[in-house]
């Protein structure tokens, strides 16, 4: 061998090395807890054969504990860029099998580096997370790396898409790094996501709790709201990121790229035109309207399980992104409280960061009335929405249904807060309040004086609804640009959004604005 082909060898050496991370056993136990290694999910996650990894010969400086007698080349974490359909991401992938994937100093720098480049090309960073957190062997050096990915993601924030799977343990401070992140996804069974551990817990509270009850898939999709997507396995973890960044432009300043559309734009639905029922106590099933609306009924719902009075998600329409926030009649009468409204407008602000055009479809009752949520601090939830919606620039079109009532009509993207196109079905209903409280209001002391009272008060809502109960009164001032026929809805939203894609609008230069949190 020449002094050249011996140096070729060592290489080869050291990258056979590299890739075998903690080494055999620690993969054969990978594998037996139902997990793929950090490059074997890397591999499935980009596009064939795409993947350029960085630092592989990186190992941590830490001589504590005999750490100075173990390293492995490539410190816990893969690093590197590749393409999802053909677009370029960036993608970390901690490494379960060194060191239980924890973060030392140089493995926060890897992840540092890759998310510096993600910034100045403008391309997505995709965090795969399966780790037992800060490397306990380093001390301040592993919490000094994690603040210094923190302040990343948050300078990142609206700049370039940030997403994470959590693919494993995510435990103590480590949670904040997906959390400043756009989209999290958890699998179930695998993931799990907590400040403190069961052993913490127990000692502090006293309370019992496995970590599947205290931070697995289902606690963060239904009850906190952390995880915004639930995977059956890691798999299908992997496939939801793809599926997501393809509505998604690839920085602030880009759009996302118009897809072709094979479903005809005309395309009328009839069964629109009865989905209404005649009794205003009735529901119908909000995502059949969704369906019947946006192209080959592809809808990728986000927080599909949390808050499920509000829909929100990405579709397309005509090949457009478009993200789609809608009441759901069927649950809670499709009424806006606290985690709706949160739900709602961290997604309006999303899709305004990144030029995702908006589409609304309102059923709303109002807010949830009660002591439950007046203390839990609807106002300030509530103003969320509404602000997340006034501040939005991207194009905003607005469908009414039936009822939008009140404050929630104001909220849920009216004429006022800049909407575009305000259109209204005919079944719509957009007043201060509904016919039983309005006439419970103004005619409380006529009802009491009338000789019969039921038929006073009937005759009052009936009275109410022949004014108010109809898009004409709104229509009349304006408010509404037009009553269309519901059947009709796809086609008249999509020439909507066409006539819309050259908006320009600005807010007022500003630091930044003060959003009620
Ligand atoms: C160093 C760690 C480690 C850590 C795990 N390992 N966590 N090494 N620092 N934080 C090592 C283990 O010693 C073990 O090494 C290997 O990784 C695999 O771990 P196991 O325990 O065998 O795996 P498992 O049974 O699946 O349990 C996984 C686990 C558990 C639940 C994550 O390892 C665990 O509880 N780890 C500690 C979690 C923790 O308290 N982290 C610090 C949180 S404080 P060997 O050599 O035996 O294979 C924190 C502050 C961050 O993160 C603040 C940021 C702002």
């Amino acid at each position: 061998m020449t002094v050249q082909e011996e140096k070729i060898q060592k290489l080869v050496d050291k990258r056979a090395e590299a890739r075998l991370g903690g080494g055999e056993k620690a993969i054969a136990k990978q594998h037996e807890r139902g997990k793929y290694t950090a490059r074997e999910r890397i591999a499935q996650l980009l596009d064939e054969g795409s993947f350029e990894e960085l630092d592989m010969f990186v190992t941590h400086r830490c001589t504590n504990f005999g750490q100075d007698k173990k390293h492995i080349l490539g410190d816990g974490v893969v690093t590197g860029y590749g393409t999802i359909d053909g677009r370029l991401v960036y993608v970390f992938a901690q490494d379960f099998t060194v060191y239980g994937g924890s973060l030392s100093e140089t493995m926060a720098q890897k992840i540092c580096k890759v998310m510096d480049l993600a910034m100045k090309m403008g391309a997505p960073v995709i965090g795969l997370n399966d780790s037992g957190g800060a490397r306990i062997q380093e001390g301040i050096n592993a919490l000094a790396g994690y603040a210094e990915i923190f302040q990343r993601n948050i300078l990142a924030s609206g700049v370039i898409p940030q997403i994470s799977a959590i693919l494993g343990p995510c435990a103590g401070g480590a949670v904040y790094s997906p959390a400043l992140t756009d989209f999290t996804i958890m699998a179930k069974g695998i993931s799990y996501m907590f400040l403190t551990g069961p052993t913490v817990v127990k000692t502090v509270t006293g309370e019992d709790v496995t970590q599947e009850q205290l931070g697995g898939a289902s606690v963060h999709s239904v009850k906190s709201g952390v995880t915004h997507f639930v995977a059956e396995n890691g798999d299908e973890a992997l496939t939801i990121i793809r599926k997501l960044l393809s509505y998604i432009p690839q920085n602030n300043l880009e759009e996302t790229p118009i897809m072709p559309c094979t479903d005809p734009i005309d395309r009328m639905e009839d069964k629109l035109n009865t989905i209404i029922p005649d009794s205003p106590m009735r529901s119908y099933d909000m995502y059949e309207v969704i369906g019947a609306i946006v192209d080959n009924s592809e809808f990728l719902e986000v927080h599909r399980d949390y808050a499920k009075n509000i829909i929100i998600g990405f579709a397309r329409m005509n090949g457009q992104a478009v993200g789609i926030v809608a009441n759901q009649p069927k649950v809670l009468a499709g009424v806006l409280d606290s985690n709706a409204s949160r739900k709602g407008a961290r997604f309006v602000r999303f899709c305004d960061a990144f030029n995702i055009p908006l589409v609304t479809l309102v059923d709303v009752p109002g807010f949830l009335p009660g002591t439950g949520q007046e203390y839990n601090g609807v106002i300030l939830h509530g103003a969320k929405l509404l602000y997340a919606y006034g501040e939005a620039t991207v194009p905003k079109v607005t469908v009414t249904l039936r009822k939008s009532y009140g404050g929630s009509h104001i909220v849920m993207s009216c004429k006022q807060l800049r909407g575009d196109m305000n259109y209204a079905w005919p079944t719509s209903e957009i007043a201060v309040m509904g016919a039983e409280g309005a006439v419970g209001v103004l005619y409380a002391k006529g009802a009491k004086e009338a000789p019969d009272p039921a038929a006073y008060i009937k005759e009052k809502e009936d009275e109410y609804r022949d004014l108010f109960a109809n898009p004409y009164q709104a229509a009349k001032y304006g408010y509404i640009d037009d009553v269309i026929e519901p059947r009709n809805t796809r086609f008249r939203v999509i020439r909507a959004l066409q006539m819309l894609a050259t908006k320009k609008v600005a807010n007022p230069p500003k630091k930044h604005g003060n959003i009620p949190l």
